[in-house]
C-alpha cells in the first residue's frame, strides 16, 4: 500500500563534489533520507516510464537505505529498478550499467572514500541518464526542494530479497537483480587486450591489488585472480565489510599504509595498486615507487596506442585545473585536444559527450575514460598493467623514461583540515581579493607572473564556473588553492603544489616544493588564520 507521510525538511542537503555526503549519523536522522530522494523524485517529475538502476559500496547503513528507496521508488510511480545483487555496485559498473540499459539515472550509495560505519560517513551519489553525476543547475533545484518539502511517498511492504539474481515486483514497479560485476568484466574484456595480460602473469609477474575491504574486491579477485590469473591472494582486504575493517579507504600514502609499507619493502610485488570505497580512485605503485596521479594521467594518455579500444586515436584529454600540467605536454606532443576544468568529475561529462576528450583525470586519485561517465579505478589499474605487458618495463621505468622525455612536474597537495566553515570562506574571499595586488611580488624566491581566480566556461551548455585560485609564477611553477567540496563537517583547506623541471628529475619531491611551500603558507596567511603550521594531510 502507498502512504504519503508528512515531514519537515532539513536545510543542509546541499550536493557538493560528489553528491551528498554527511555523517552516517546525521543520514540516519527520522526522514532525513526519505526527504533528500523525494527532493530528488520531485525534482525529475514524472517518473512513469523511468527506469533507475541503484546500489552503494556496502558501507554501513547501505542496505537499510536500499529498502527505503526501493520502497519510495514503488510509491512514486517508477517503472523499474536495476539493482546490484545484495545492494552492492561500484560507481563506474553502476555508470556503465546505467548506459548500458538507456536507463533515466542512478543512485550509489557511497561517500567515496570517506570512512564508513556508525561513526563514518553515508552519502548519495545521483546521476542522469548521461551516465555522469548532475551538474549544478538540478543540485540547486533539488537542494531548493529539499528545504520546503512536506511529505514523501513511501510503499509499506516488508522488506525485498535483494540476494538473489531475478526480476521480481512491488506494487507496479519491476525489480531486476543483476549481477553488478559481469557487465563490468564484458566492458574492460572490450577495452584492453586479456591475452597480452594472462600472458604477463604467466610469466610470472606479481601484483598487490588493496580493496580496502570495499566494494572493489569482488570485481578484483574476479578479474585480477580468476580470468588475468594473478596469484591467489594477489587482492588483499578483499571483502566488502560495513565500516571497511575500520580503514579509510582513500587509496592514497597516507590511508592505504599497509600496502605503500609492502611495496617499499623487499618483498614487494612486482606492482601494486589500491582503489578507493566505490571503486571510481586508483593508487599506482612499482616496486619501493609511487606514481602521482597527474603523471599517471600524463603516462596514459602518452601511452593511447597500446590499448586495442584506443589505438585507432583519443580525441583530446581533461583535467582538473588542481592537476599538475604534465598531461599538457603530452596532449601538445599528441597534437590532442586539451581541457582543464574546475574539480569535480560532472565537468568532465560534457566533453565526453560532445567527443571533446577520451581521457580524463584529477590529482585526487581519479583516473578514466569516455567508456563510462565516472573515474575508473580498476581501468586504472587494468590500463598500467598493459603499459607493463606491452612494453616489457617496470613502473619506475615506465615513469622515469616519460620525465626523460617531457620533464617532471613535481607535484604535492596539503590539505589543512577541521578548519570552521566562516575561517575557510573569509581566508578564499581575502586571498582572492588581493590576488591582483600579488602581481611581480616575490615570495621565497618565487616571483609572481599572475595571480586570479579558476574560471570555467563550459564550451558545451555556456555554463560558468568559478572554482579555486591559482597563482602562477615566473618559472612555471603554480600553487592552487581551494575549499573542499566533500567534507562532511567544517571547512578542509587545498593546497596544490608544483613545479616543472626540465633536467633535475630524480629529486625528492619535499626538497623541490619546500620553498613553494612556505610561499604557499605566507601568501594566503594560513598560520596566522587557521593556526596551523602544518598540513593535516599530504599526499
Ligand atoms: C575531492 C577531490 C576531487 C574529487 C572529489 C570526489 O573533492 O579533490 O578531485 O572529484 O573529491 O571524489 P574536494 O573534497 O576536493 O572538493
Ligand atoms: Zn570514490
Amino acid at each position: 500500500m502507498i502512504k504519503t507521510i508528512a515531514t519537515t525538511p532539513y536545510t543542509d542537503q546541499k550536493m557538493g563534489t560528489g553528491g551528498l555526503r554527511k555523517k552516517t549519523k546525521v543520514m540516519m536522522q527520522p526522514n532525513y533520507f526519505e526527504n533528500f530522494i523525494q527532493s530528488i523524485f520531485n525534482t525529475i517529475g514524472d517518473l512513469r516510464g523511468k527506469v533507475f538502476i541503484v546500489g552503494g559500496d556496502g558501507r554501513f547503513f547501505n542496505d537499510i537505505a536500499i529498502q527505503k528507496f526501493i520502497k519510495m521508488a514503488a510509491a512514486n510511480g517508477v517503472a523499474k529498478l536495476i539493482i546490484g545483487q545484495n545492494g552492492f555496485v561500484s560507481t563506474p559498473a553502476g555508470s556503465n550499467i546505467l548506459l548500458k540499459n538507456h536507463t533515466d539515472g542512478g543512485f550509489v550509495f557511497s561517500a567515496s572514500h570517506n570512512p564508513g560505519g556508525e561513526n563514518g560517513d553515508f552519502g548519495v551519489k545521483y546521476a542522469n541518464a548521461t551516465g555522469g553525476q548532475v551538474p549544478t543547475s538540478i543540485t540547486d533545484k533539488i537542494y531548493q526542494i529539499s528545504k520546503e518539502i512536506k511529505e514523501f511517498k513511501i510503499y509499506e511492504s516488508d522488506d525485498i530479497d535483494i540476494s538473489k539474481i531475478g526480476t521480481q515486483k512491488l506494487g507496479d514497479m519491476i525489480i531486476e537483480v543483476i549481477d553488478p560485476i559481469k557487465d563490468y568484466v564484458e566492458m574492460m574484456e572490450k577495452i584492453f587486450d586479456f591475452e597480452a595480460l594472462k600472458q604477463l602473469f604467466k610469466k610470472g609477474f606479481t601484483m598487490r591489488f588493496d580493496a580496502m575491504n570495499a566494494v572493489t574486491g569482488p570485481y578484483a579477485i574476479r578479474i585480477f585472480e580468476e580470468i588475468l590469473g594473478a596469484a591467489k591472494g594477489s587482492v588483499v582486504h578483499a571483502q566488502p565489510l560495513p565500516d571497511f575493517g575500520g580503514l579509510h579507504p582513500d587509496p592514497n600514502l597516507v590511508y592505504a599504509k599497509e600496502l605503500v609499507d609492502f611495496m617499499y619493502s623487499d618483498q614487494a610485488a612486482d606492482f601494486g595498486a589500491a582503489n578507493d570505497g566505490d571503486g571510481d580512485r586508483n593508487m599506482i605503485l612499482g616496486k619501493k615507487f609511487f606514481v602521482t596521479p597527474s603523471d599517471s594521467l600524463a603516462i596514459l594518455t602518452d601511452n593511447y596506442k597500446l590499448i586495442p579500444a584506443y589505438a585507432n586515436g583519443i580525441y583530446g584529454v581533461g583535467k582538473s585545473a588542481a592537476t599538475s600540467t604534465a598531461v599538457a605536454r603530452v596532449a601538445k606532443a599528441h597534437n590532442i585536444g586539451y581541457y582543464e576544468v574546475p574539480t569535480g568529475w560532472k565537468y568532465f561529462v560534457n566533453l565526453m559527450d560532445s567527443n571533446r576528450i577520451t581521457f580524463c583525470g584529477e590529482e585526487s586519485f581519479g583516473t578514466g575514460s569516455s567508456h563510462i561517465r565516472e573515474k575508473d579505478g580498476i581501468w586504472a589499474v587494468l590500463f598500467w598493467l598493459s603499459i607493463i605487458a606491452k612494453t616489457g618495463k617496470s613502473v619506475e621505468e615506465i615513469t622515469k623514461e616519460h620525465w626523460g622525455k617531457y620533464g617532471r612536474s613535481y607535484y604535492m597537495r596539503f590539505d589543512f583540515e577541521g578548519i570552521s566553515t566562516e575561517v575557510g570562506d573569509t581566508l578564499m574571499k581575502d586571498l582572492e581579493n588581493k590576488l591582483p595586488s600579488l602581481k611581480d611580488k616575490t615570495f621565497e624566491g618565487f616571483t609572481i607572473e599572475k595571480a586570479a581566480p579558476f574560471i570555467y566556461n563550459d564550451p558545451v551548455d555556456h555554463s560558468t564556473t568559478q572554482n579555486g585560485l591559482i597563482v602562477y609564477f615566473t618559472d612555471g611553477s603554480r600553487i592552487v588553492y581551494r575549499l573542499s567540496g566533500t567534507g562532511s563537517s567544517g571547512a578542509t583547506i587545498r593546497v596544490y603544489l608544483e613545479r616543472y623541471s626540465l633536467k633535475d628529475l630524480n629529486q625528492d619531491p619535499r626538497d623541490m616544493l619546500q620553498n613553494l611551500s612556505k610561499a604557499a603558507m605566507i601568501i594566503a596567511e594560513i598560520p596566522e588564520r587557521t593556526g596551523k603550521h602544518q598540513a593535516d594531510v599530504v599526499t
